[in-house]
């Protein structure tokens, strides 16, 4: 295990101290502010307007995750059906992300599918797209089954995400394919054991290529979600050499994270969308930021001196 590696495992661990919990709580706010558009949707929809005139769409996500009542999941899905409107009201570029366990996964899976339909159902009736992102492994296969019980449905406005780190990808990117689900992929943002997920960075990126290649040569619309240079380089490279065109796919990054870049994609003609969470339950996610890259912890402790 290489150090970087090390230091994401580490940091994923006792990010689940309760705590490193409430000291983050206390005192990362304005750090976590890097990684926020703010706490209300008015807030968030003034910001994607700000990225719109810079030609980057967004996908607008309503912080939670991990709820422990049906009764909060209620309150995220009437959050979301106000985000969709809000989002059709201002006439912005933009989409949804949500997460499963803040609908009711956890708890009650058919719950959490009503839960999540009646979502879409709005953004359906809005010309929208909603995003289902992809948690830890207790999910994976209940989510993808409710992306395709809506699909079977109809309601085919809706799709998730796909892991590289794990080794069911392959075989789930093709059964998804085959319903021409719209899917993000990502190389993976979670703990994982070795007995479902490869370990080693380079075993990861080998695979997050082949299946980003089984999209594009399948013409089945993808989202290419990762910061890292080397990828976005090869998919541009891949898809010039193969007369893929620049509106068969999109490039997504994160809030806060290399935003000259994005425009710099926009600029040169590709699609590029921005993930911008909102709201006040940032703990899991800001966590997760932290894990991805050493330099961001060292940038919270600099600021925590100044
Ligand atoms: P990686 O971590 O491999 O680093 C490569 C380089 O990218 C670094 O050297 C650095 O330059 C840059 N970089 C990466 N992360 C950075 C950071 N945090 N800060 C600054 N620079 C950074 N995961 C998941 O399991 N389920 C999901 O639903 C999603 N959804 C999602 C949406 C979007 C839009 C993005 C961009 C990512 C996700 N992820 C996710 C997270 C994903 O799985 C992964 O953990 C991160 O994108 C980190 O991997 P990268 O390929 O971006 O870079």
């Amino acid at each position: 295990m290489d150090r970087t590696e090390l230091y994401r495992k580490v940091l994923l661990s006792i990010s689940g101290n309760k705590q490193v919990e409430k000291l983050t709580l206390k005192y990362g706010k304005k750090l976590a502010g890097k990684f926020i558009a703010g706490d209300t949707l008015a807030e968030a929809l003034d910001e994607i307007e700000v990225l719109n005139g810079k030609g980057i769409m967004v996908t607008l996500d309503h912080l939670g995750e991990g709820i422990k009542q049906l009764s909060e999941a209620n309150g995220y899905k009437e959050e979301y059906i106000r985000l969709v409107q809000g989002i059709a009201n201002r006439g912005v570029r933009s989409n949804v992300s949500l997460k499963p366990t803040q609908m009711g996964l956890a708890i009650d899976p058919e719950a959490c599918y009503h839960n999540i339909r009646a979502v879409v159902r709005e953004a359906k009736n809005h010309n929208n797209f909603v995003r289902i992102d992809m948690e830890d492994t207790p999910f994976t296969q209940a989510t993808i089954d409710i992306v395709l019980r809506l699909h079977a449905e109809g309601l085919t406005n809706v799709g998730t995400v796909i892991q590289a780190y794990l080794f069911r990808t392959e075989e789930d990117v093709k059964r998804l394919i085959e319903s021409r689900v719209n899917l993000r992929l990502v190389k993976g943002a979670y703990k994982e054991s070795g007995a479902v997920a490869y370990q080693h960075m380079s075993e990861v990126i080998d695979n997050y290529k082949k299946i980003i290649r089984m999209h594009l040569d399948q013409g089945v619309y993808t989202a290419i979600a990762s910061h890292d240079d080397r990828i976005i380089q090869w998919v541009k490279e891949y898809a010039a050499q193969n007369g893929i065109p620049k509106d068969a796919f999109e490039f997504q990054m994160l809030y806060g994270l290399r935003m000259n870049d994005q425009e710099k994609l926009a600029k040169e003609g590709y699609r590029i969308r921005c993930y911008m969470p909102y709201g006040t339950m940032w703990y899991p996610y800001y966590t997760r930021r932290l894990a991805e890259k050493p330099a961001n912890l060292w940038m919270v402790v600099k600021n925590m001196f100044k």
